[in-house]
Parts: structure tokens; C-alpha cells; sequence
């Protein structure tokens, strides 16, 4: 049996885990949290922060000696560089470091998709306020994001007239490095984008329309509400976007493993926003794609991982099927009740259903991807249906929330 090292336990990477140990794989899970989910499927443990380079690899160096494994990858969590670094320190298959930790830095990302030629969007790094102010004047409307940060943190959208000396400072403050960079804002539909590339080919099997649909009430904030599939866009954009998401992964020096993608279609061209070597989380990879699809890519990164040869031709969507997800994005304040979830389950449509909502939890309104307490998956006929359904079964779970 391969004995499989997963970094990440979190309640997003749990469904994930139970797929790849009922595939019959000996699980060893890392997590921080002694509680993680993620351990009940878990043959293993290895209690460390996966966040933390200097903590993980010597905990896993540590368990490798007396325990060998067999392959290593992430889940719900954004490490593609420990899960490189440790892949190469113990002799496993794995993307070449240099390529793992250009994904975790937008700005070296860019540098490098600017040099080989793969459309993005204009950039520059942002030294100062000033230097923000004269970028803002020349482009109009700018995203200005950390370099080297993740879920929205610190990213916000300025047009004419936005306070830019809170945008860079908040976009400083999240962070790590200080370091702090602003893109030209391209209008145009958003794409959610996951592939597993085989030999150096990226087969696309799942593209998600991205829903921004609040976008104007958590301004200047960008926050996602949900993401719907299959993509609308033509099959000729959607062609366009798969061949670029191929070409960004050549770039980065990857020919094995899983490309996760977020594509701007702006004036009917895709751009690349930032392409991540690991697997989708928000519960993407594990439920929405291999609802939609039929394709299980969390079995095809365990594969890779473990070094078997996959066939590209497998990983191309099996079926479609309409699969909304919607966020609950509360408004600010203290949550005073909700009902059962059995109440959302039991409404039409309902896939799935997680919440991570707590009586006398302060919530704090929008401000990035981790201001939600529930997530739905529903289907339906048609999209519309499918996206009714889905805000049908959120308010079924009627939370409440009051203001202070
Ligand atoms: N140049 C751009 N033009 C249009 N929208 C953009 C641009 N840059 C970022 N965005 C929007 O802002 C979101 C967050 O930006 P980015 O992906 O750079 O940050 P992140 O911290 O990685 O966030 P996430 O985890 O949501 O991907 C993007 O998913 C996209 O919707
Ligand atoms: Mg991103």
C-alpha cells in the first residue's frame, strides 16, 4: 500500500482525504491543529504548522526515517513550495522548487509570464504611496494586492479618486515580506480554472464562472460569492483560456501535476491572474468539479504525487452538469441563530452543504475570502435553476446576525 503524506487536515481538505483512503492509500495527514478533521482518515499524524517551512520539514524528515512515505501534496492549503522542498529533500516525485515558489510570489509569477510572452495583466511593483498614485492615474482603476499573500488578503480594487494610502497600507500590512505590487483592473467575466498537466500537457477538465455578484456593496473589497459550472463563455474563449493555462504551466517549468488557474476574459482575450501549482480549495477540487465533471482530481494529484504515469486523455470531463456554489457572506456583527442543517440539505437541488457559523461568533463583514460561515452546492436543469436553488437552500439555513 503507498503511503501518501498530505499536508493539510482542515475541514476543506476532509472530504478530499476520505477519497484518496478509500482509493486504499495510507494516509499520513500534517496539521498544526491537534483537532484537524483531516486525522480521522489518517493512518498517521504529523503535528506541525504547514505554513511554517522551518517546522514541517524536519517534523516530516523526522517521520520519514522511521516511516517512510512514498509521495507528498497539499490540500486545501496554499504550500506548494514545502510540498516541493520536502519532494526533493526525500528523493519524491514533485514539481522543481524554483517553479513551486515562483506560484507563491504573484510578482516573480508575472516577471516570468511577462518574459516568456503568457498574457496578463499590466503590473508593477509598488514601492511607495506615491508611486500607487501615479499608477492609479495612469490606469484608470488598479488592483493592488501583497506579493506573496492569499485569499484576498490585503487585495483591493481603486478607481479614480480611492483612498490610496489605505489600499497600499492595507495591502502592506498583509503582507509577509512588506512588499506590495498593483495590476491594471481588466473588466470581464472571471474564470476559475483547474488542470492536471500529464508530460507536459495541461488537460482542462473544470472551468467555473466566478460570481461577483456583490462586488459593488464590499467595495473596494473583491469578494467572491460563489462560481458556477459549466462556464457560459463561447467553446473558441474557453479553448483560448485551456491553451493558456498550458502555456503559463510551460513557463513555470511544470509538466506534472495539478494547475489551478484564475483567468480574466477581458474584450473576449483570457489573461492569466495567477496560476497555482496545487490543488483548488473552497471546497472546488473535492466536490464541485467531481460533481459537474466526473473527474476526481484529488485522485489525480494523489497519483502524480506518488509517480505513476497518467493517460491525458482520462482527465477530460466525463459529463456536464449544472453545479452552483454560493457563499454566505453575512453582514457584520454577532451571529444570534441559525437552523438545522438537515433544513438546507433537504431543499432542492442540494449537493452539498458545510458550516463553520457559531452562536455569539462575531463576523466582520466582507473583506476576503475568509469572510464567509456556509457554503452550498445545488443543481438544477439550467444554470439559473441551478444558482436558485442554491440561494433557496442558504436561506433555508436563516442565520441571524445583529449589529453592534
Ligand atoms: N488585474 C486584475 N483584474 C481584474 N481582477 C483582478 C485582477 N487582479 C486580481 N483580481 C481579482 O481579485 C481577486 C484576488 O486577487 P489575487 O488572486 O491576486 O489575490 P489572492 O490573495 O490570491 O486571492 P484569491 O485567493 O481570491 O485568489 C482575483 O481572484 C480576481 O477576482
Ligand atoms: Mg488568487
Amino acid at each position: 500500500m503507498a503511503r501518501l503524506l498530505v499536508l493539510g487536515g482542515s475541514r476543506q481538505a476532509a472530504a478530499g482525504l476520505e477519497r484518496l483512503k478509500a482509493l486504499g492509500l495510507e494516509l499520513v495527514v500534517c496539521d498544526m491543529d491537534p483537532d484537524a478533521p483531516g486525522f480521522a482518515y489518517a493512518a498517521h499524524r504529523v503535528l506541525a504548522s504547514v505554513y511554517h517551512a522551518e517546522e514541517c520539514i524536519p517534523a516530516v524528515r523526522a517521520f520519514h526515517a522511521h516511516t517512510p512515505i512514498d509521495g507528498v501534496m497539499c490540500l486545501a492549503c496554499d504550500v506548494p513550495h514545502v510540498v516541493a522542498r520536502i519532494a526533493d529533500e526525500l528523493g519524491l516525485p514533485g514539481i522543481p522548487v524554483e517553479s513551486a515558489d515562483l506560484t507563491v510570489n504573484k510578482l516573480a509569477m508575472k516577471d516570468r509570464f511577462q518574459s516568456l510572452g503568457v498574457a496578463i495583466p499590466p503590473y508593477r511593483a509598488i514601492a511607495d504611496v506615491k508611486e500607487l498614485a501615479g499608477t492609479l492615474a495612469e490606469w484608470g482603476a488598479v488592483v493592488v494586492k501583497p506579493t506573496d499573500s492569499r485569499g484576498s488578503k490585503g487585495v483591493s480594487l481603486m478607481r479614480a479618486g480611492g483612498d490610496v494610502n489605505w489600499a497600499f497600507s492595507n495591502a502592506q500590512e498583509n503582507s509577509p515580506s512588506g512588499k506590495v505590487m498593483a495590476e491594471k483592473y481588466l473588466s470581464g467575466p472571471q474564470v476559475s480554472t483547474e488542470s492536471i498537466v500529464v508530460g507536459g500537457e495541461a488537460v482542462t477538465p473544470a472551468m467555473s464562472d466566478r460570481s461577483y455578484e456583490f462586488l459593488d456593496r464590499f467595495a473596494p473589497f473583491i469578494v467572491e460569492n460563489g462560481g458556477d459550472m459549466p462556464s457560459e463563455l463561447d467553446d473558441a474563449v474557453k479553448h483560448d483560456i485551456a491553451a493558456l493555462v498550458s502555456k503559463g504551466a510551460t513557463a513555470l517549468g511544470i509538466s506534472q501535476g495539478i494547475i489551478k488557474g484564475d483567468i480574466v476574459v477581458h474584450a473576449g482575450k483570457p489573461y492569466i491572474i495567477e496560476l497555482a501549482a496545487r490543488l483548488s480549495g473552497g471546497y472546488f477540487c473535492t466536490h464541485q468539479i467531481p460533481l459537474s465533471t466526473g473527474v476526481d482530481l484529488v485522485a489525480g494529484a494523489a497519483r502524480t504525487a506518488l509517480g505513476e504515469t497518467l493517460q491525458p486523455a482520462d482527465w477530460n470531463a466525463k459529463f456536464e452538469r449544472h453545479v452552483s456554489t454560493r457563499w454566505l457572506i453575512p453582514e457584520s456583527g454577532r451571529i444570534t441563530g441559525f437552523s438545522r442543517p438537515e433544513a438546507v440539505l433537504s431543499s432542492p437541488g442540494v449537493l452539498a452543504f458545510e458550516h463553520w457559523a457559531e452562536i455569539g461568533a462575531r463576523v466582520g463583514g466582507a473583506m476576503n475570502a475568509a469572510a464567509s460561515v456556509a457554503m452550498v452546492q445545488a443543481t438544477g436543469n439550467t444554470r439559473e435553476e441551478a444558482v436558485r436553488n442554491a440561494e433557496t437552500a442558504l436561506d433555508a439555513f436563516a442565520l441571524t446576525v445583529e449589529g453592534d
